[in-house]
């Protein structure tokens, strides 16, 4: 493994494909990792600056194959610690872990024999702003596997077809996979930057507020395939609404101000939360 990789933000490096090696341990056959501790953050602390921490003592463990929900009023750190589970920040020069770490299927990510364009090959990320690349909707799918060296065209052709399915854009595409897929609607570009995503089957997807650029009808499709995508994946989804973690989320973690103040099964974080600040927050008193 090489650690000395320069870290570009490539389209690549977005949606990267998935290799038989593997920088992190994974076995997408094993049963036993959907209880698994996927992710486990251990009292973090991150500083954009070098000097300023904008994430503070968080420790936290995700299950596999669960859903995941970050909630918290805007600039609390979401994003940030999203960022940090594929190594995102790296992006910035300044930027860093300054205290703690973070595993993700038993491997510190931050070790400095951790290669990120491996790491980010098991954990995929999907942003607010959907980002197919100016190319068909064929190959926005194939993108990643191309990557890996696959040319066999039986081959990307059953996985194109199985990631739109997956996605649940199939059956209102497949008979124009040759066409743009800038053509598709906002939510359909969504659902394309899913199949992408899950075409090199990552382990981990992550979700900076999917949704919050889509009409009501496309985040409802968003949401139902969140609910049927978390049979293979483990999702880590952002997002500032509040019923829409209800809807989708097993557990939900609410920041605040840079630290998590409570993190619960979403039944009872939003039922019976143990903080008042979540309550406050939860029942719209602030944020
Ligand atoms: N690239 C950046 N450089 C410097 N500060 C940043 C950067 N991105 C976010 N921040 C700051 O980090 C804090 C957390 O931001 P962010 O993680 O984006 O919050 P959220 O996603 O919860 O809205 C905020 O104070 C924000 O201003
Ligand atoms: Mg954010």
């Amino acid at each position: 493994m090489s650690s000395s990789k320069v870290l570009m933000p490539t389209e690549e490096n977005i949606s990267p494909p998935a290799p038989e090696s593997s920088a992190v341990t994974s076995s997408h056959e094993s049963s036993q990792e959907e209880t698994e501790k996927v992710i486990k953050v251990n009292d973090l602390n991150f500083a954009y600056d070098g000097k300023k921490d904008v994430l503070r003592d968080i420790s936290l463990e995700i299950q596999g194959g669960e859903v995941t929900a970050f909630i918290g009023p805007s600039g609390c750190g979401k994003s940030t610690l999203l960022r940090c589970f594929n190594r995102m920040n790296d992006l910035i020069p300044t930027a860093s872990i300054t205290k703690g770490s973070i595993e993700i299927l038993g491997t510190d990510i931050y070790d400095q024999y951790v290669d990120e364009i491996e790491l980010r090959k098991h954990v995929g990320m999907v942003f607010q702003k959907y980002n197919p690349f100016p190319k068909s909707i064929y190959e926005n799918v194939a993108y990643g596997l191309r990557i890996q060296g696959i040319k066999d065209k039986a081959t990307l052709d059953q996985s194109v077809e199985e990631s739109l399915i997956g996605a649940g854009l199939w059956e209102e595409v497949k008979d124009r996979l040759d066409a743009s897929g800038l053509g598709l609607s906002g939510g359909q570009q969504q659902r394309l930057c899913i199949a992408r995503t899950i075409a090199v089957q990552p382990k981990i997807i992550l979700m900076d507020e999917p949704c919050s650029a889509l009409d009501p009808i496309s985040t409802a499709t968003v949401e139902d395939l969140i609910t049927q995508l978390k049979s293979k994946f483990t999702i880590v989804i952002v997002t500032h609404n509040m019923q829409q973690a209800t809807r989708v989320s097993d557990k939900t973690a609410f920041f605040y101000l840079g630290e998590l103040i409570e993190y619960d099964s979403t039944t009872r974080l939003f039922g019976s939360p143990a903080v008042k600040q979540t309550e406050d927050y939860i029942s719209g008193r602030f944020g």
